[in-house]
């Protein structure tokens, strides 16, 4: 029987690793879960976040899904440490690996850290990057104005660059070479970023790298599905199907038309 790898987020901004997966790994079902009941997560305290993911994945673990990848950063950061030890299947989240490759990227040894307020004050990417070399600098700041933004569909709006200009700043004071984009709707901003920081600096999609680990994992636990028939792809939101479907396309490149509303807790 296929098992598919169970995804989740507060809401549609995990598309963003829904994207990379199907790009890395073709051949896996995905199941999708986006709390947009709830969200957004970003501004929540570290409890609630906690109570919220746990729900989470009960609803995924019901669809007998084999992996677990948490898309949202929020999530990552505040939540993974403690709930990682209270299930069996693997839960592969975004932190580590935007942070192993930001530092595999910096030349400088200065790199910027940026997400929602509840990633930032967390300090997770900070200490993730700090273990693995404590002589690099890390300035992070919160752009909590960036998530509505990309909701609205403003990408590359005056309004956005001039707000980027001013979260960015402390990270371009510091000449910061690498920036992790900490955030599900971030990389959607990269132009309006690469606008403001200049086109050197290279900007870290966890992403692409959480697709890489769960690829990785899957191969060393030998979980890579067999099967060649049509891999499935399975959306459940918890609220506002049809608002789903509609930001869908920004997120995924192609529109998604069954989106199922669920309660997750039920
Ligand atoms: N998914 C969240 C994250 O990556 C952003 C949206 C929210 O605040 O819930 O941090």
């Amino acid at each position: 029987m296929r098992k598919a790898i169970g995804v989740f987020d507060s809401g549609v901004g995990g598309l963003t690793v829904v994207k990379e997966l199907i790009h890395q790994l073709p051949n896996e079902s995905i199941i999708y879960f986006g709390d947009t009941a709830r969200v957004p997560y970003g501004i929540k305290s570290k409890e609630t976040i906690i109570r919220f993911s746990i729900e989470n994945i009960l609803f995924l673990l019901k669809q007998e899904v084999k992996l677990i990848c948490v898309a949202c950063n929020t999530v990552s950061s505040m939540a993974l440490p403690v709930i990682r030890g209270h299930f069996r299947v693997p839960i592969v989240g975004v932190i580590s690996p935007g942070a192993r490759e930001a530092v595999y990227a910096t030349k400088n040894r200065r790199i910027g850290v940026i997400g929602t307020k509840a990633t930032i004050n967390s300090r997770a990417y900070e200490k993730e990057i700090k273990t693995l070399d404590s002589a690099i600098t890390v300035i992070s700041q919160a752009c909590p104005l960036f998530v509505p933004f990309v909701e609205e569909g403003w990408l590359n709006e005056r309004a956005v660059e001039d707000v980027a200009k001013v979260y960015l700043k402390p990270l371009k004071d510091a000449r910061v070479d690498t920036i992790i984009l900490g955030c599900t709707h971030y990389p959607l901003l990269k132009a309006v970023i690469k606008k403001v920081m200049g086109s050197n600096v290279v900007l870290i999609d966890s992403a692409k790298q959480v697709a890489t680990e769960v690829k990785q994992i899957l191969s060393n636990d030998g979980l890579f599905e067999q099967n060649n028939s049509k891999p499935q792809r399975l959306f459940y939101v918890s609220d506002g199907p049809a608002w789903f479907s509609g930001l869908a396309k920004q997120f995924l490149g192609y529109p998604v038309k069954d989106v199922t509303k669920v309660n997750p807790i039920s």
